[in-house]
């Protein structure tokens, strides 16, 4: 465990660094020890979905390399490891027995993880559902949330007295649109009502998996992680503060409603034509009471009202640099965004569940890699997190995205995340300067 030192940079001696990665861009061995298939694989296997035609089949090879990653974040120095549980290796088909081999490499990882001492913290989903629940009508159906709360009753039961902290879902906004509507992501479907329907599972699924971690006793912090968008108005009149208001629905108001007991946003789902799957007891059961919430932030947009279009909002010109997402680099957005969520849906804790950046990184001269944007992008994300800190945002810990590059959903490996680099085609790892930085932050050294 580290040291609770008091720190001259304005964070709290028990402020939480840590850093996150998830099971699928990660693992590969996608058929190693009886593991089943995900609807990653199948998405990413079927020809145009990601880019180059690359697949998780081989990722950054975490499921054989797993102790060179905990090597990599003890020189790091963080307190906490947000690592993500893939379903198709506890139960392969998404239901009935569970399979002892993905069990038993958890527990040796939880536990090798302990004893450099790092916190485990676990994402239940981070979006490798079983493809048999899928073929069975995924999450636009009920069963799919039951399935899920059976999953996570065994990842207690098993991993209980391992794990620090349960995350239940990531980013359940991307699963139901990105997955059912856009057809971004996996598993690629085109419909709006199945979004909706999909979006009701998932809060269920949360709520039954918070429920059903307190039926075991664990004592161990429960919530969920959200994309939260708190879109910026690009003018003050009455009109683009409107539409500003009305984009940030769909990734805030109408998960966070729900799990505050305040309904679903009956307005947005009107005007979206949508219906919600209710059945007595839901609502009851999604606002099971959570420990903190999780925000994944990356970018803000500026928004303007536009007249012309059904949409409530239009994306307005802007001026910030990008990252090579694509995505503006707004610092301060990080910081109006925690504000906003904690007026909004006060919690007993926030954390910054994902942050960071993709760029182009090379390796260079004497194979150092100098991310000195990644650098710049991660110290004024972290001084927005100081900001809000200081006017009494209950923030308690900051999760950099990520450890390491690894597979970018639809990017494939086009897009690099990590403050390590990892050759796709040979798996090794090399450290960038962003790597030292960050080691540095969390040791408490004003950046
Ligand atoms: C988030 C995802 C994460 C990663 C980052 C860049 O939306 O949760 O898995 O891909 O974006």
């Amino acid at each position: 465990m580290n040291e609770r030192r008091e720190r001259s940079d304005g964070f709290p001696s028990d402020f939480l660094w840590g850093c996150s990665t998830a099971s699928y861009q990660i693992e590969g061995s996608t058929t190693a020890d009886g593991r089943g298939v995900s609807i990653w694989d199948t998405f990413s296997k079927t020809p145009g979905k990601v880019a180059g035609g690359m697949t998780g089949d081989v990722a950054c090879d975490s499921y054989v390399k797993w102790k060179e990653d905990i090597a990599l974040l003890k020189g790091l120095g963080v307190d906490s490891y947000r690592y993500s549980i893939a379903w198709p290796r506890i139960q392969p088909r998404g239901s009935g027995k569970p399979l002892q081999a993905g069990l038993d490499h958890y527990k040796r990882f939880a536990d090798a993880l302990g004893q450099a001492g790092i916190e485990s913290a676990v994402t239940l989903y981070h979006w490798d559902l079983p493809q048999a629940l899928e073929d069975a009508g995924g999450w636009p159906v009920r069963d799919t949330a039951l399935r899920f709360a059976e999953y996570a009753d065994l990842v207690y039961r098993a991993l209980g007295d391992r794990v620090g902290r349960w995350f239940t879902l990531n980013e359940p906004w991307c699963a139901a649109f990105l997955g059912y509507e856009l057809g971004y992501h996996a598993p690629g479907r085109a419909s709006r009502a199945d979004a909706y329907k999909a979006v009701h599972h998932l809060l269920l699924a949360h709520g039954l998996a918070v429920k059903a971690l307190r039926a075991t006793g664990l004592a161990a912090p429960i919530g969920i992680v959200l994309n939260a968008m708190t879109p910026r108005p690009a003018s003050r009149s009455a009109a683009d503060l409107e539409a500003a208001e009305g984009a940030s629905v769909q990734g805030t108001a109408l998960w966070l409603d729900p799990i505050y007991a305040r309904g679903y946003p009956a307005a947005h789902l009107a005007a979206q034509g949508a219906t919600m799957p209710v059945l007595p007891g839901d609502l009851e059961t999604i606002s099971a009471p959570i420990d903190f919430l999780g925000i994944n932030y990356y970018s803000e947009r500026a928004v303007a009202a536009d007249s012309a279009s059904p949409d409530p909002a239009l994306e307005a010109a802007g001026w910030h640099d990008k990252t090579e997402m694509g995505w503006d680099i707004v610092p301060e957005g990080l910081y109006r965004m925690l504000r906003t969520i904690a007026k909004r849906w006060p919690a007993k804790a926030l954390y910054v569940t994902e942050n960071g950046a993709a760029f182009p990184d090379s390796i260079g001269e004497g194979g150092r890699i100098r991310d000195r944007e990644r650098i710049d992008y991660i110290r004024s994300h972290v001084a927005a997190c100081r900001r809000a800190i200081a006017e009494g945002v209950p923030l308690k810990g900051y999760y950099l995205w990520s450890l390491m590059d690894n597979f970018e959903w639809a990017h494939g490996y086009s897009k690099r995340f990590g403050l390590v680099h990892v050759d796709p085609a040979t798996g090794s790892r090399s450290i960038k300067d962003s790597y030292y930085f960050y080691r540095d932050l969390a040791a408490g050294h004003e950046p």
